[in-house]
C-alpha cells in the first residue's frame, strides 16, 4: 500500500530494494561555478542528505554511495584532508537526525587506514544506529571493489588453511559471505552522475546483475526528481539475470 503522497510515476510494488550511487562531478560542478573543488564536495553532501531521506520515503531499503575510493588518496593533500574533515563534520552533524528517522548507518571499506577521529565517529554511528529498521545507508569509504574481493579471499584462505573449508566446498556464496556487507542484497539499480560510463572499481562483485542508469547531471545538481526518473526507468526494464524472457512476458 502506498501513502497518498507516494510519487504517482512509480509502481510501489517494484521499488528497487537496493540502490547504489557513484556520486561524480563535484569538481566539475564547482569549477563551472567558479569555486574550488571542496565547495563542490560540500554541495555534494547537501545533495546526499536530500537523497538519503528521499530514498527512505519512497521505500528503498538499502542505499550505498561511493564516498571515497581507495584511489582517491592520489588527489592533492588539501582535497583529501578537506574530504576527511567534511565526512567527520557531516557525521557529527547528522547523527541525531539519522537516529530520529530510524536510518541505519554502515561504513564499508578498509577503515583502518582512515584518520582515527573519523574512524571513531564512523564506529559510533554504526553502533548507535545498529538496531534502526528503516533505510540502511551504506557509505563506501576507502573502498575499492578489487580490494573488497582480495579481503574476502584472504579471509577465505585463512578458513581454508585452518581447516574450516575445503577447496571443493567453495561456491559463489562462500566468497560473497566474506564481503564487507554479506547480509545486504546485491544492488538492483546503479546510478552514476556526471555522465561517465564506467564502474570505477565500485561494488564489482555485487553489481553483476544491477541495472545501470547514467545521467549527465553532476552530483551537486542531482535532485529527488532525478532519483524518481531513474527508478521509473528501472521499472520499465526487464531483468533477465541471464535467462531468456519470452515476448509474452514483456508487458
Ligand atoms: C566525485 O566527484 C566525488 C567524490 C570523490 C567525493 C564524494 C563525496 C561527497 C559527495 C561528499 C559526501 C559526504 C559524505 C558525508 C560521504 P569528483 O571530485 O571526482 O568530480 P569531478 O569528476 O568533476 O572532478
Amino acid at each position: 500500500m502506498s501513502s497518498p503522497d507516494f510519487p504517482a510515476t512509480l509502481d510501489p510494488d517494484r521499488i528497487p530494494a537496493h540502490v547504489a550511487i557513484i556520486m561524480d562531478g563535484n569538481g566539475r560542478w564547482a569549477r563551472a561555478q567558479g569555486k574550488d573543488r571542496l565547495y563542490g564536495h560540500w554541495q555534494g553532501y547537501r545533495t546526499l542528505k536530500q537523497i538519503v531521506y528521499a530514498a527512505d520515503e519512497i521505500g528503498i531499503r538499502y542505499l550505498t554511495v561511493y564516498g571515497f575510493s581507495s584511489e582517491n588518496w592520489r588527489r592533492p593533500a588539501e582535497e583529501v584532508e578537506g574530504l576527511m574533515r567534511l565526512m567527520l563534520e557531516a557525521m557529527r552533524a547528522e547523527i541525531e537526525e539519522l537516529m530520529q528517522n530510524g536510518i541505519r548507518v554502515r561504513v564499508l571499506g578498509r577503515l583502518s587506514q582512515l584518520p582515527s577521529d573519523l574512524r571513531r565517529e564512523f564506529s559510533d554511528a554504526m553502533e548507535r544506529t545498529r538496531e534502526n529498521t528503516r533505510l540502511t545507508f551504506n557509505l563506501a569509504i576507502n573502498y575499492g571493489g578489487r580490494a573488497e574481493i582480495v579481503d574476502a579471499v584472504r579471509h577465505l584462505a585463512k578458513d581454508l588453511l585452518e581447516g574450516r573449508l575445503s577447496p571443493e566446498s567453495i561456491e559463489e556464496e562462500t566468497l560473497s559471505a566474506r564481503l564487507y556487507a554479506p547480509d545486504i542484497p546485491d544492488p538492483d539499480l546503479l546510478i552514476r552522475t556526471a555522465g561517465e560510463m564506467r564502474l570505477s572499481n565500485f561494488l564489482l562483485w555485487e553489481t553483476a546483475y544491477a541495472e545501470i542508469w547514467v545521467t549527465p547531471t553532476p552530483w551537486p545538481a542531482f535532485t529527488r526528481d532525478h532519483l524518481l526518473t531513474a527508478i521509473a526507468d528501472y521499472q520499465r526494464r526487464t531483468r533477465k539475470f541471464g535467462a531468456v524472457v519470452e515476448e509474452d512476458d514483456l508487458s
